[in-house]
């Protein structure tokens, strides 16, 4: 077989957080591919690094009292160890923030200039007078330009959805100091991406021709959709400067400016792979120079397509370098059908899991049970988590050795027979190593889980059609007994070769019970006969339900310590501009009682309310269904309504005003009715 060269990154986590079962996903789809990869005897490397640049982490590390090197030296190895935990077999991971990376980004952006793709225009911008510093677009926050809903990041409304400048936001302030922004104009550097289209276009519809003569298409075709209708709507140049102060690198030749974090982040690929090369004796031009031979694939979630099917391509190509060979994107990963949230419990970092003691080897078979070639979000259902393992891992695959290792070693001193008249079984196992190959090659790990397990269910039908337990108890049989084991043992030596790549740990085990070299793919052409292994121990425990409940605790209680991806520093919203008294009473807010409220079929997030407003009844939809998921409960407890509310038609009916709450910065912090003390009644006035 012709031997690839292939480089493998998956993106780089912002280092201000720990990882999540999200990061997790994409790193165990790419873990599973490399190792595949090299299971075949490619020559393939794995990459990866922490992404450590830009205001945010600037921002975080400064709330924190500490240097945004000291932060993100710190995050780096708690993502290490998350990685690690779940057995993610990086070669190199390594920091934006080094110095490979600085020569890189600025080789890259000096050859774009070079080449003239580099512009220079002077912009308006939003600027914090206080901070001394432009707001990035999610720094700025204020009323919604379309729906007036208050608190809105710059870029879109999270209650109506449009997208808007932050400059066209209402009563704007800055996240950071809560000051009023003002304009200001500043030069920024770009690159004229507009220029690129051609080269674009050609690079999103084509393909890389592997070394073993097979073409890789570049995109998926779900992206290439996505590429084709950016392309046609026009390719605006990137902003690639941001004024100091800033976390990055400084521009060569530009003081006060600095690359945006996305321009250095990818080449952050190349820098941990410089690294390695220099670590390994490995030529890195031959794998990232124009005329490179070797394949290059990047594995990312489908938010961040954009820059890896679009700036990324052009900054290589027109800064002289070898373009990727693909762009894998996968979906995104959800708890219980819903995204990830910190109030449920299901916001699941990596290093709670493991804590916990659950087993990483869990997780990576039913991520893989569930992914495949496509963009599709991915779901982790905690029950069938549960039941797929114990059934599928433990019930069929561990089930073959637990029923035919111990008589090989108490009745035959460990010895497997030197050959079996009966080698049909096998023959099938054998048959499928290059579908199943095919299957992983091309990140259809749900179908090569399904055809393994299939075969397990074969070779179960085999157990118990030739019952070595009831073989063991009969004079005579022992030949027999020794024949059915060492096909057994034989057909589990396939299985786990052929789960190796999701199950590396487990996989070890196996390979230290039979006492024999690491498997690789070419091994399935032969059989283990007349062998001596060593004595069977339990290679997988079953998921014990109680471990799922223990992991949702974790997480509620960690959620309050986890400053993840929350950008705003400070605790409360700025009080609203002044009202008069006039103003107010316009607002007719009343006590009423709740008589009647439910579920609303087809929402997640609404609940029908029936009021007593006193004089009358009112129907009204509220969105608290998060906070409030047993509506019974709320029957007959004081609630107050905004009454004089234009009514809303909605899809689900008319809603006759609104249910004040509580509520925090964002929905982590949970959302809360308001009471009125003893005595009051339905219909009365709030003034
Ligand atoms: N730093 C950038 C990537 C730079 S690559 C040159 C970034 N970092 S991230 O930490 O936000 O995300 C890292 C990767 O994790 C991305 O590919 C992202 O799509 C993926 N995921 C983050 N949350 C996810 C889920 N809930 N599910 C699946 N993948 C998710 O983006
Ligand atoms: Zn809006």
């Amino acid at each position: 077989m012709t031997k690839r060269k292939i480089l493998v990154t998956s993106a780089l986590p912002y280092a201000n957080a720990g990882l999540h079962l999200g990061h997790m996903l994409e790193q165990i789809q790419t873990d599973i591919w490399v190792r595949f990869q090299k299971m075949r005897g490619h020559q393939c490397y794995y990459v990866c690094a922490d992404d450590t640049h830009g205001a945010p982490i600037m921002l975080a590390a400064e709330k924190q009292g500490i240097s945004p090197e000291q932060l993100v030296e710190s995050v780096r190895e708690l993502h290490l160890a998350d990685s690690r935990g779940f057995l993610i077999g990086h070669d190199n991971y390594y920091s934006t923030n080094s110095p490979e990376n600085k020569a890189y980004a600025e080789q890259v952006y000096l050859a774009l200039q070079a080449d003239d793709k580099i512009a220079v225009r002077t912009i308006e911008q939003l600027f914090d007078p206080e901070k001394q510093m432009f707001l990035p677009d999610r720094f700025v926050k204020g009323e919604c330009p379309k729906c007036g809903a208050q608190d809105q990041y710059g870029d879109n409304c999270e209650v109506c959805g449009a997208t808007y400048n932050p400059t066209e936001l209402k009563n704007p302030y800055s996240a950071v100091s809560g000051a009023k922004p003002v304009l200001k104009t500043s030069e920024h550097y770009f690159f004229r991406l507009g220029e690129c289209v051609e080269f674009l276009k050609q690079w999103t519809t084509g393909s890389a021709l592997r070394a073993d003569g097979m073409q890789q298409a570049h995109l998926q075709p779900e992206a290439l959709n996505k590429m084709n209708e950016w392309i046609a709507g026009g390719l605006q140049d990137w902003d690639i400067s941001r004024d100091a102060p800033y976390f990055g690198f400084e521009i060569p030749n530009a003081p006060g400016k600095y690359f945006y974090v996305w321009l250095d982040a990818p080449i952050g690929y190349m820098a941990s792979f410089k690294n390695l090369c220099d670590r390994q004796g490995l030529h890195f031009d031959d794998w990232f120079g124009a005329e490179s031979d070797a394949e290059m694939y990047h594995f990312i979630g489908k938010d961040i397509l954009y820059f890896h099917a679009l700036f990324w391509p052009a900054m290589l190509k027109y800064a002289g370098l070898r373009v990727p060979s693909g762009v894998f994107a996968h979906g995104f990963l959800t708890v219980d059908g819903q995204k990830m949230s910190k109030s449920r419990g299901t916001f699941i970092q990596a290093k709670s899991y493991l804590d916990c003691g659950l087993d990483p080897e869990w997780m990576r078979y039913y991520m893989a049970a569930k992914l495949n070639g496509r963009i599709e979000d991915i779901d982790l259902n905690l029950s069938d988590f549960v039941a797929r393992v114990n059934a599928d891992l433990v019930g069929k695959f561990i089930n073959i050795a637990s029923r035919s290792a111990g008589f090989i070693t108490k009745r035959f001193a460990g010895q497997l027979a030197a050959d079996v008249a009966d080698k049909a079984i096998l023959a099938q196992l054998q048959a499928a190593a290059e579908s199943l190959a095919a299957a992983y090659e091309t990140r259809e790990y749900a179908r090569a889980l399904r055809d393994i397990m299939a075969l397990a269910d074969v070779v179960n039908v085999y157990v118990d059609a030739n019952k070595p337990w009831e073989l063991a108890k009969q004079a005579g049989q022992d030949a027999r007994l020794q024949e059915v084991c060492t096909v057994l043992i034989n057909a589990f030596r396939l299985l786990s070769l052929y789960l190796k790549p999701v199950l590396p740990k487990l996989v070890a085990g196996v390979e230290a019970f039979l006492d024999i070299p690491p498997l690789v793919w070419s091994d399935a052409d032969s059989l283990l006969l007349g062998k001596k292994i060593n004595a069977y121990q339990h290679l997988m425990q079953r998921v014990d339900p109680a471990l799922i409940d223990k992991l949702i605790e974790a997480n509620i209680q960690n959620m309050q310590q986890i400053n993840s991806d929350n950008l705003a520093t400070q605790q409360f919203e700025p009080v609203a501009a002044t009202i008069k008294i006039d103003d107010f009473s316009q607002l007719d807010l009343r006590v009423a009682q709740v008589l009647a409220c439910q579920l609303v079929e087809g929402s997640d997030k609404l609940l029908q309310f029936t009021v007593d407003l006193g004089f009358e009844q009112r129907n009204i939809f509220s969105g608290i269904r998060k906070a409030y998921p047993e509506p019974d409960k709320l029957v007959g407890r004081k609630v107050i309504v905004v009454a004089n509310l234009a009514e809303r038609k909605m899809r689900f009916g008319v809603s006759q005003g609104m249910i004040i709450c509580a509520s925090g910065q964002d929905d982590s912090e949970g959302l809360f009715l308001l009471d009125v003390d003893q005595g009051a009644k339905p219909g009365m006035r709030i003034a």
